[in-house]
């Protein structure tokens, strides 16, 4: 069952630091964030940060990019470092679409499918790919037929369309009736916040695997397979250790701390006391910060 519940990929989140404390709860499948495939080809020295570090296991690397070809030239040198590529054609943001790449591949399924057929033709590992409902309408059940049949190995779908960005609800029922229509694995990914969320989609909908995203950033304890409330002292706890690993990865304390604030703040979702460390997020730069800021408001309540 865990193996079914799968850490998303999340530009400027789902770093090493982020998928170690994921993976400590259960996660036994990860995937970078997004990476372009110029950047790789250009060698640009920021993707280092981002690939799959020491000896990770089970990670996909996500590329985005418009141009077969350099998809082929980027994952031939990252084929050693991924145990699978995924191709993202689900990314919303303006920068990413206007440039023909991300979600803007859904208006071009013919492009999206020679990528996913040039791919597979050129290296050893399983190629999927993540796409949305449509770009401003749903036209998935075209892109579908074309995706199987370039020999994609699974397929990921967000049930919005790009238009929709994040707004309104993702819509679920659109796993089954892919499902009938394909014989590759089918994941689902939008609105995963609870168990019961991961098992609608396995049980109701027929998902072969669940992606957790924003469900996942401060709540690693999503993988644990059930519905557990971690308490204030756990947080903390989980929390610390998330930015201590960050520091050491990024060997730099005060980028990993402004790295780290927004993720923060998520460790303590619901809980009294987050008005107050949002509100003073912005001056922390430091473990020894952070941590102070946690005692004193977390001592405070206790009282
Ligand atoms: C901050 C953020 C960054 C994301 N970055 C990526 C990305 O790099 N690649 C991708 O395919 N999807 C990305 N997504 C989309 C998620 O993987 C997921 O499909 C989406 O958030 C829906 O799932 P959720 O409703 O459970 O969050 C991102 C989402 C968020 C919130």
């Amino acid at each position: 069952m865990n193996c079914k519940l799968i850490l998303a990929p999340m530009a400027d989140y789902t770093d090493y630091p982020f998928r170690e404390i994921c993976r400590k709860f259960g996660a036994q499948y990860t995937f970078t964030e997004m990476i372009s495939v110029d950047s790789i080809i250009m060698n640009n020295p920021k993707i280092h940060k981002m690939l799959p570090q020491k000896n990770e296991k089970n990670i996909g690397i996500q590329l985005f990019g418009n141009d077969p070809i350099k998809f082929v030239k980027a994952a031939k040198e990252l084929e050693k470092l991924a145990s699978w590529i995924d191709i993202n054609a689900a990314c919303p943001v303006n920068k990413v679409v206007k440039k023909g790449a991300g979600a803007a591949l859904l208006d071009t399924p013919e492009l999206l499918a020679n990528i996913i057929y040039t791919l597979k033709s050129s290296v050893k590992i399983p190629v999927g790919v993540k796409i949305r409902l449509g770009f401003n309408k749903t036209n998935i059940e075209e892109i579908i037929q074309l995706i199987e049949a370039a020999g994609a190995n699974y397929i990921i779908i967000h049930g919005r369309t790009r238009n929709q960005f994040y707004s309104g609800k993702a819509d679920k029922t659109i796993i089954k009736k892919i499902k009938e229509m394909v014989s590759i694995p089918v994941g689902a990914s939008g609105d995963v916040f609870s168990q019961g969320d991961v098992e609608e989609y396995l049980t109701t909908y027929n998902a072969d695997f669940v992606l957790v995203a924003r469900g996942a950033i401060g709540n690693p304890w999503i993988f644990l397979n059930s519905e557990y409330e971690p308490s204030v002292e756990e947080r903390k706890k989980v929390c610390l250790e998330h930015l201590k690993l960050s520091i050491d990865f990024y060997e730099n304390e005060t980028y990993a701390v402004k790295k780290f604030r927004k993720i923060l703040i998520k460790y303590f979702t619901g809980v009294e006391g987050v008005t107050e460390i949002k509100r003073r997020t912005s001056s922390l730069h430091s473990y020894e910060e952070v941590n102070n800021l946690l005692n004193e408001i977390f001592s405070k309540n206790k009282v």
